[in-house]
């Protein structure tokens, strides 16, 4: 084994190693084999190369004693030229295998990283929204990337590194022992030197490795943190540059010092693993020579001993941290497993049902919701503050009950937090519910298929969103069929029209992370004509022109009135004079709905609605 390939098998060391301790589940190799079953056949070829390999490492030594002894001492100079032909046919022969070889790992290994990677996407987008408010969104993907990765390394280097490595062992030392036993055993009593600094060394920078792995991840949190658009901002308005300089710094400085250990130990390491190599091939030609003396072995087998032994120490090293890499491989499997494993909280009905109706009565029937608690919804591992939040948050709504009919506007008012977000929440089955059922014409949400449900409703939320990708695609997520006609239709009516033709770019234009390109005012109208594009039956609009101007306000809910004819519309607002045409008006207040009639009603009632609609047209709101 070359010296460069050493260095290789020693690198696996420096992996994080805080797993060999830990114990697995039942069922975890079982699970990953049945990963590996697609790749049958190209494991089989694989292994073969591999067999072939070790094989063929042994050849050019032993070639080389008949060389020496027959050829070249016996003056036969024709038997010399065969086997020198014959080493570089091997040496070509035994290249082409190592790349088939190469060519089926690699295929291996991809293949199993994209399996996982599409499969873990899949099971992570289908989790609740509830699941995403507490994951870290970095934690989440160094899982993704750095775990899978490791998972692959399973069946390639550690498969290979053990099966190959174990192979030549027996076929090197089997072929020294044939060769010559003295020298052999020689060579084996330098053993325990040459495990001794390995160990030393791989535990010290097992420790190291792993306290690298943390200050990595502190250091790029505080990137992650600062270079979103939001977090850009919260700091140039609210931060001093040199201060944030300075924090990163500190944790930059960390990763700077470790980094330098870490070299330095490897550099150790390395040094003492040659040095004693080139001790045992000391004693080796030492005691070979005195033995070629006294014509107990030939000047060919000591050439081939010599070489045998440097074929020794590498498949030596890598078998003496092999368990580690295995454990290694099999927790990030593991790793793997645990998110595969978290079932998602709103899931899909067995015999999902289908909503065909276009015009939709919901209603709600004594529903009571609590927000899950953080154990509930999300793996610890994958928050950095995992401050365990036992307690509930208590009940955000309590025994809410209402109809909202095809064609009307129910509107729900009342204090921040009062819960109005969170009804509108539960509609779209975002969450479900605790207690009580919500309904769509007679059937529970909970047995429609969710995308059945989700198709049937539009949301404009209190925070629209928008990709970071042109105005076009993102309206056209809402449906990607929509013609452009349509497109120009939906801008009008959303009072958007004007200003996307007035950019340069126009509809092309890229809005960038978060839609932080467009103002409040422009992203809420984008929203609006997403919402319009989508054409669904029911539409709950979450403050959606709340940060229009009174006159744009007044066109869109002009608009909104003629696009959303014959939709259910749930309608959530601040300011109260928005909501005055509305058929039915829910006053929500700690979860609760305190007042409900329409806005002569309730004018009538003297109660809270009253006195909050006083408070709002005395100020002008
Ligand atoms: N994901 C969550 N986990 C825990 N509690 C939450 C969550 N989202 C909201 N809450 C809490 O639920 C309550 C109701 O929130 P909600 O967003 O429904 O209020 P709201 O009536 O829409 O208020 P606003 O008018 O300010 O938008 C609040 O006290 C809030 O802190
Ligand atoms: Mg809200």
């Amino acid at each position: 084994m070359s010296m460069h390939s050493q260095w290789m098998m020693f690198r696996t060391l420096t992996q994080d190693q805080s797993v060999k301790h830990q114990k697995l589940k039942p069922g975890t190799v079982k699970r990953i084999i049945a990963f590996a079953v697609p790749y049958k056949q190209a494991l089989t070829i694989f292994l073969i190369t591999v067999v072939i390999d070790a094989l063929l490492a042994v050849a050019p030594p032993l070639l080389l004693k008949r060389l020496i002894d027959e050829g070249v001492l016996k003056n036969n100079g024709t038997l010399v030229t065969e086997l020198a032909i014959l080493v570089a046919i091997l040496a070509i022969a035994d290249a082409g295998f190592n790349l088939v070889g190469r060519w089926y790992s690699s295929k291996i290994g991809e293949g199993l990283i994209f399996d996982l990677r599409r499969m873990i996407f899949d099971h992570v987008q289908r989790q609740s929204i509830a699941f995403f408010t507490r994951t870290q969104t970095g934690a989440l993907i160094s899982r993704l990337n750095s775990d899978v990765i490791g998972a692959q390394s399973a069946f390639t280097a550690t498969l290979s590194g053990v099966i190959s490595n174990v192979l030549s062992l027996i076929i090197v030392v089997t072929t020294m022992l044939i060769l010559s036993w003295k020298i052999t055993l020689l060579a084996l009593i330098l053993l325990p030197l040459f495990l001794f600094p390995t160990k030393w060394v791989g535990r010290k920078l097992q420790r190291f490795t792993r306290e690298s792995f943390q200050l990595n991840a502190e250091m790029s949190s505080v990137m992650t943190e600062r270079f979103n658009v939001s977090g850009a901002l919260l700091a140039k308005l609210y931060g001093d540059s040199k201060s944030e300089v300075d924090q990163f710094a500190i944790k930059a400085r960390k990763v700077a010092d470790i980094g330098i250990n870490i070299a330095l130990l490897n550099r150790i390491f390395f040094i003492a693993l040659t040095s004693i190599a080139s001790v045992a091939t000391a004693i080796t030609y030492g005691v070979g020579g005195h033995l070629s003396i006294n014509k107990e072995i030939t000047i060919g087998t000591l050439l081939a001993v010599t070489a045998l032994l440097a074929r020794l120490y590498g498949p030596l090293t890598a078998l003496s941290n092999v368990r580690v890499d295995v454990m290694n491989a099999l927790v990030s499997f593991e790793r793997v497993f645990e998110v595969l494993d978290l079932a998602p909280m709103v899931t899909d009905p067995i015999n999902p049902k289908q909503l065909v109706d276009k015009s939709i009565t919901i209603s709600f029937d004594s529903v009571k919701f609590s927000y899950p608690t953080a154990e509930q919804i999300s793996l610890a591992s994958l928050e950095a503050v995992a401050k365990p939040e036992v307690a509930e948050t208590g009940e955000i709504l309590k025994s809410i009950s209402f109809v909202a009919k095809p064609n009307t506007i129910t509107a729900i008012v009342g204090p921040s937090g009062a819960g109005k977000s969170t009804i509108s929440a539960l509609l779209a089955r975002l969450y479900d519910v605790s207690d009580g059922t919500i309904s769509m014409n007679g059937i529970n949400i909970r047995e429609l298929s969710l995308a059945n449900l989700r198709s049937k409703i539009g949301v404009v939320t209190q925070d629209a969103h928008m990709f970071h990708d042109t105005i076009e695609n993102n309206l056209r997520y809402a449906r990607s069929e929509v013609s452009a006609e349509e497109i120009e239709q939906a801008c009008r009516a959303a009072q958007i029209w004007d200003f996307i033709s007035n950019l340069p770019n126009g509809l092309n234009t890229v809005v960038g992370e978060r839609g932080h390109r467009l103002s409040g005012g422009e992203k809420q109208r984008l929203a609006i004509a997403r919402l319009l594009i989508k054409q669904p039956a029911i539409v709950v609009l979450d403050e959606a022109t709340a940060h229009l101007d009174s006159e744009n306000e007044a066109l869109v809910q002009a608009a909104l009135a003629t696009a959303l004819l014959g939709r259910t519309s749930i309608v959530i607002a601040h300011r109260l004079a928005t909501v005055v045409n509305a058929d039915q008006i829910l006053v929500l207040q700690n979860g609760e709905i305190v007042e409900q009639g329409t806005h002569s009603e309730l004018i009538k009632k003297n109660g809270l609605y009253f006195d909050l609609y006083e408070r709002q047209s005395i100020s002008g709101i």
